[in-house]
């Protein structure tokens, strides 16, 4: 082996990414070519779309990353590569790029999912602070890991296993994942996509007690039924093996917020706000912004939306740990971003006496260090991808609702 370099790449959803990562320790480049002007006027992301950039931008973003690594092809140990889950279209794009160049290279190609992916951002964030400084955070914990992002609300329990990580799934959302709730909301209120960083903003200046959103407690039996839930995920996750305190419900939501402002007459101002959002603009930081942009109204269900959304996501997260009894607890992914999540999921494992640990801002939103990362333990185990590695839109990460059987 070489310097343990691996090449990583990542193009599940609609960010094209690549990254130089040493050992699963040290980031030497990071490049992420963001698709949201192209995605902006449709409030979400279009498929399609998404695999025509991605197929634009695969070979700039990884010669731009090799570029600032300052390695070349030749230097790499390793190709990693995102085969799900994720958008069909989007994963083939990496996929196929990854498998040519590791042919090409004559190079080891590992699969990561890309949750794992998300999980590693914050062990590698660990990892790289730990570098000169021995007293940090052991990455190798047992971890209650929460992966909250546009696509995916999960509760895993992630433990170090003799080099590599084993999962066991405990809880999921049943429909829609909380970074999807954020931007049906943004879209619905008029706001930039994607919504989470305006609603994260926003929120700041509004009452977060003005609305009470309430999140019903899930039925043992409204899962139980032996129907595979309406849902993308479905295939991931038989459902009726978890815990119902542990399973997340994001589409209620939604709707409740659709009646509030229609009931409250706020949907002109939210239709009047759109072609502004339409030229690429900063979600605004002070009062001022933020009242020039959104009346006080809006404002408050802003924030009330978000305090309900975090409230729930701590509800559940912290009733997983008190009957995992983990290390500590991680939470990652685009959602994770967000400030009042940060400070509202702190506080409660200060006052639990529990670790809480959270990946830098650049490394909670989708990248490709992530994925470099999570690859190095497989890559040191020998664990390859066939030749014949495909996209797997529903890929499965770990055991489902049990915590003393593992893949
Ligand atoms: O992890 P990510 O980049 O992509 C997926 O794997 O889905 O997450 C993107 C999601 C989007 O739904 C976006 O609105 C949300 O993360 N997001 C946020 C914030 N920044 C991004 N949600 C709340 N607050 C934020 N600051
Ligand atoms: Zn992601």
């Amino acid at each position: 082996m070489g310097r343990g370099l691996i090449l990583g790449i990542e193009s599940s959803c609609d960010e094209t990414a690549a990254a130089v990562v040493e050992r699963g320790a040290k980031t030497l480049a990071s490049v992420v070519a963001s698709q949201i002007a192209t995605h902006l006027r449709y409030g979400g992301v279009v498929p399609e779309l998404a695999s025509r950039e991605h197929l634009r931008a695969i070979v700039p973003v990884v010669r731009a990353t090799l570029a600032e690594a300052g390695v070349s092809l030749g230097d790499l140990d390793a190709i990693a590569v995102t085969s799900g889950p994720g958008l069909a279209g989007a994963l083939l794009v990496g996929i196929t790029y990854a498998k040519a160049l590791a042919f090409a290279q004559n190079l080891p190609l590992v699969a990561v999912n890309h949750l794992e992916g998300h999980i590693h951002a914050v062990l590698l964030q660990e990892r790289q602070t730990a570098i000169g400084e021995p007293s940090s955070d052991s990455p190798d914990a047992q971890s209650l890991a929460l992966v909250v992002s546009g696509g995916h609300t999960h509760l895993y329990l992630a433990q170090p296993s003799a080099g590599t990580w084993r999962y066991s799934l405990l809880g999921r959302t049943l429909d829609d994942a909380a970074g999807e709730a954020y931007d049906k909301v943004a879209k619905l209120l008029g706001l930039g996509y994607p919504g989470g960083p305006w609603i994260d903003a926003l929120a700041r200046f509004g009452n977060p007690h003005a609305v009470p959103f309430t999140f019903a407690q899930i039925k043992a039996k409204a899962h139980l039924g032996g129907k595979a839930p309406r849902t993308k995920g479905a295939r991931t996750a038989p459902i009726a093996e978890l815990d119902p305190h542990f399973l997340f419900s994001f589409s209620g939501i939604k709707t409740a917020v659709l009646r509030y402002v229609e009931l409250h007459g706020l949907r002109a101002e939210a239709e009047a706000r759109v072609p502004r959002m339409l030229v690429a603009g900063h979600p605004p930081e002070t009062r001022e912004d933020a009242l020039a942009l959104c009346p006080q109204a809006t404002l408050d269900l802003i924030a009330s939306f978000q305090h309900a959304v975090v409230g729930d996501l701590m509800k559940k997260t912290f009733a997983a740990a008190e009957a995992v009894d983990p290390e500590r607890i991680l939470v990652t992914g685009g959602v994770a971003a967000n400030r009042e999540l940060r400070e509202r999921f702190t506080a409660e494992a200060q006052r639990r006496g529990i670790r809480i640990a959270f990946p830098a801002l650049a490394l909670s939103t989708d990248n490709a260090a992530m994925i470099a990362a999570a690859a190095w333990p497989r890559f040191v185990a020998r664990e390859f991808a066939p030749a014949e590695l495909t996209a797997d839109p529903a890929l499965v990460l770990g055991r489902q609702g049990t915590t003393d059987s593992w893949t």
